[in-house]
Formats: C-alpha cells, structure tokens, sequence
C-alpha cells in the first residue's frame, strides 16, 4: 500500500487519476464521477460492488470492474480514505430554471407518485449520511444523470432494498435532468 512523495496513494497515481484526478476531481467537461469529498465507507462499498460484480451497469462492466479488481483489499480502503479526505467539487450552476424545478422535487419529492424526497437520505444539501447514503452535492451532471437512468431502467442493481431503482423509475427523463442539475449546483 505505498504512497509517492506527496502522500498519494501508489494506484491514484499511476491509475484513477485518469479519470478522476489526482485529488477526486474528474477532468472538466468528461462524465466519470467526482469522488473528492464522498464517504469513505460509500466508496469502499462501490469499489467492493465493482470486484464482486454486484454494480454491473454498462459502465461499470466496461470500466471498472477491471480498474477494480487490480487493487488488493488493504488499496481499497486507501484509496477511499484518501478521496474522502480530498476538498469536495465545488457547485457550479448551469441553469437556473431547471435547478429550480430539480430542488422542488429534492426537497418535496413528488406525493402522488410516492417519491420520497431525495432530503430525506441525501441530506438537504446533498451531503449525504455515512455510512450508506452517498454526498451528491457538486457531483457532475452527466454522471448524475447517468447512474439515474440505470436505476430507471434497472441497470444498476446494487442499491440497498432497491431503493434508487423504486425512486428513478418514476422519474421522468425532464425531470432527472432537473435533477442532477440541482444537485451539481449544490
Ligand atoms: C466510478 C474509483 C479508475 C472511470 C467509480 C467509483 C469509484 C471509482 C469509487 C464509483 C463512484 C460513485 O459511485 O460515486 C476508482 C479507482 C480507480 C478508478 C479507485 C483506480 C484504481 C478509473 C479509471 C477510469 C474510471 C482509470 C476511466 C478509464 C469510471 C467510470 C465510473 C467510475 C466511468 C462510473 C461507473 C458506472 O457508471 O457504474 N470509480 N476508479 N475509473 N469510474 Fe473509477
Ligand atoms: C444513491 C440520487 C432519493 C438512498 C444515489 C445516487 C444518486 C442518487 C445519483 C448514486 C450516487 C453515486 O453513484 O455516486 C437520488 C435522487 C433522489 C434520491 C435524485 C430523489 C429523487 C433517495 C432516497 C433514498 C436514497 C429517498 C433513501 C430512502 C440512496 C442510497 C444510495 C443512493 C442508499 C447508494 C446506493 C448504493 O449503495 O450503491 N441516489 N436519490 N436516495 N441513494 Fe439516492
């Protein structure tokens, strides 16, 4: 489990910062997911998730099942507990109707569908609850939208009591957009 120079751990260095940086902040503009600042035991879990192929969307098929699997048990836990230290992305507004439509929903869910409002487990800021309900605040946009779409469509499996699949799927694609625009401005 051995860091360079500057603390970072060996795999971060030679590996996911590719694709999500050297400190958790993913290249701008691309759709792989920030991990600066996301709980350690929810990045333990994903990572463990991807080895035992439980998350097995398209992307994670393709990806990082394989960046996964190269690191040992002790890598996982380092690498986590050095993304969950890293200074969180910061908010970015991109369009202020449709955050304002997005945070309706956030906060209020949509009752006579039966969504919960997303608050209710990510926290009214999108920081998330350790150690099983992810941060979302400042999580790209397109990788927001994408992870809701597999849950929509039953792609991505590994939510605790399918939980996320019941909530996307009475989602309309409108309103997921809606959504992880307000969470990225978060
Ligand atoms: C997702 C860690 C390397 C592309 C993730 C997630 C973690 C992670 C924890 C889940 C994030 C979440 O659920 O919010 C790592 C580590 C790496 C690594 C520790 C190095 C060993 C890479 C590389 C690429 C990449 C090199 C690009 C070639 C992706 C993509 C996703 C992802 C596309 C989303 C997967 C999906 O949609 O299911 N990564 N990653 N990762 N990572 Fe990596
Ligand atoms: C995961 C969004 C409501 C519990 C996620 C992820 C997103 C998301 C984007 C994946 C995060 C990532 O890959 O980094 C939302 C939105 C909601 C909502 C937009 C409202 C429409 C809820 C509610 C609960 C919940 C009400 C609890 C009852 C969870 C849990 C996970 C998760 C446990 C982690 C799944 C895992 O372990 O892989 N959510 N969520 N969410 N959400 Fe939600």
């Amino acid at each position: 489990t051995g860091t360079n120079a500057t603390g970072i751990p060996q795999p971060v260095s030679t590996t996911c910062m590719a694709c999500h940086g050297m400190t958790g902040i993913s290249p701008s503009g691309s759709m792989f997911p920030d991990l600066a600042g996301q709980w350690s035991p929810y990045l333990v879990k994903q990572l463990n998730n991807f080895r035992s192929h439980t998350r097995a969307d398209p992307m994670a098929k393709a990806i990082m099942w394989g960046m996964a699997a190269s690191l040992t048990p002790a890598q996982v836990q380092q690498v986590a507990n050095y993304f969950s230290t890293q200074t969180p992305p910061k908010a970015k507004m991109a369009n202020a109707k449709l955050a304002a439509e997005g945070k309706k929903i956030y906060e209020g869910g949509i009752s006579n569908l039966h969504v919960p409002a997303c608050m209710a487990c990510h926290g009214p800021t999108g920081l998330g609850d350790p150690p099983y309900f992810p941060r979302l605040a400042g999580q790209r946009r397109a990788y927001v939208e994408l992870q809701l779409h597999y849950f929509k469509k039953g792609l991505r499996t590994n939510d605790p009591h399918a939980i996320m699949r019941y909530v996307a799927s009475r989602l309309t694609a409108p309103q997921i957009t809606e959504l992880a625009t307000y969470v990225r401005s978060l």
